[in-house]
C-alpha cells in the first residue's frame, strides 16, 4: 500500500508561540519517528518556516512546506519569496496552486506549471492542489475540470519528475467555514478519472476540504485516495493527531 500523506495547511493563522507549540508538541508526540505508513507533513505561513524547522529539528520525519513560491529564483518581485529562499529556511514541500490562491491573488494553470519546475528544479516536493467550483460540479463537469488543471501543471514532465509531485484534490465547494464536506459518493468518480490518469505515477494523490475526525477513514477509504490535506480540523494539535491515529489505522488494515 502506498504511503498516506497527511497533513495539514495552517493558512493565515498561528503566531510564532502558537507555531512553536503546535510543533513542539507534535516533535514530542512522534518521539523521532512517523506512525508506519503515514507521511506526516505541516505547512505554516513563511513567517514560522525556520521557527517550525527549529522546533521539529533536522532530522524530523514531519516535512515542512511553504503554502506558495515564485517561479524565479531570485530578483525584483517585491512581496515574493522563491524555492531556493524557501529551501534555505528549512521547506521541503511547496504548496501550489490552492483553490484561494487561484481566486485572491491571480495563480493561473501557467503559473502552478512555472512553480511545479521551479520546485522540482530546486529538489522539492510540489504539493499542486486542483478543484472545481459549485458551478462546475452542477454542470457535471468536475472530473475534466480537474484533470486539465492537472495535466496544464504538470505538463512536459517525464516520469521521473512526475513521480515526485503529490496531488491534493480540494473541491473549492467543500473548502473552510463555507464549504461542506463531500460525500465518499461524491469524490468517487473525481479520484477514478484522477486515480486512471496518475495512480503510481505520482508520490501522492491527497483529498482536501473538511476533512474532520468523523469522515476521516471513510475518505481514506476511496479507491486511488492516498493521504488528507486538513485545514481547520488540524489547527488544533489534538485534531492532528487523531488523524495521524486514523491514517495509521488504516495503513495497518
Ligand atoms: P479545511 O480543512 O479547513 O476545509 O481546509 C482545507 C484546505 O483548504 C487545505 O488546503
Amino acid at each position: 500500500m502506498s504511503t498516506l500523506w497527511v497533513g495539514t495547511s495552517w493558512k493565515m493563522t498561528k503566531t510564532l508561540a502558537e507555531a512553536e507549540e503546535w510543533a513542539g508538541g507534535l516533535r514530542d508526540h512522534l518521539a523521532g519517528s512517523a506512525p508506519a505508513g503515514v507521511q506526516p507533513f505541516v505547512i505554516p505561513s513563511f513567517t514560522a518556516t525556520t521557527t517550525v524547522r527549529g522546533v521539529l529539528g533536522e532530522d524530523s520525519p514531519v516535512l515542512l512546506g511553504v503554502q506558495n513560491a515564485h517561479w524565479e529564483d531570485a530578483g525584483a518581485w517585491t512581496g515574493e519569496v522563491s524555492v531556493p529562499q524557501a529551501k534555505d529556511a528549512g521547506a521541503q514541500v511547496v504548496e501550489i496552486g490552492h483553490s484561494e490562491r487561484r481566486e485572491h491573488f491571480g495563480e493561473t494553470v501557467e503559473t502552478t506549471r512555472l512553480k511545479v519546475a521551479a520546485a522540482l528544479r530546486h529538489g522539492l516536493t510540489p504539493l499542486l492542489c486542483i478543484g472545481e467550483s459549485a458551478e462546475v460540479k452542477e454542470s457535471g463537469g468536475s472530473s475534466a475540470f480537474i484533470l486539465e488543471q492537472a495535466a496544464g501543471a504538470l505538463a512536459g514532465l517525464g516520469e521521473e519528475e512526475l513521480a515526485r509531485v503529490v496531488i491534493a484534490y480540494e473541491p473549492i465547494w467543500a473548502i473552510g467555514e463555507k464549504g461542506r464536506p463531500a460525500t465518499v459518493a461524491e469524490l468517487v468518480d473525481p479520484f477514478a478519472a484522477l486515480g486512471e490518469e496518475y495512480s503510481g505515477r505520482v508520490a501522492g494523490l491527497l483529498y482536501g476540504g473538511s476533512v474532520n475526525l468523523d469522515n476521516a477513514a471513510d475518505l481514506l477509504g476511496i479507491e486511488h485516495v492516498t493521504g488528507l490535506f486538513v485545514g481547520r480540523t488540524a489547527w488544533k494539535l489534538e485534531g492532528y493527531l487523531e488523524l495521524l491515529r486514523i491514517a495509521a489505522a488504516h495503513a495497518a488494515a
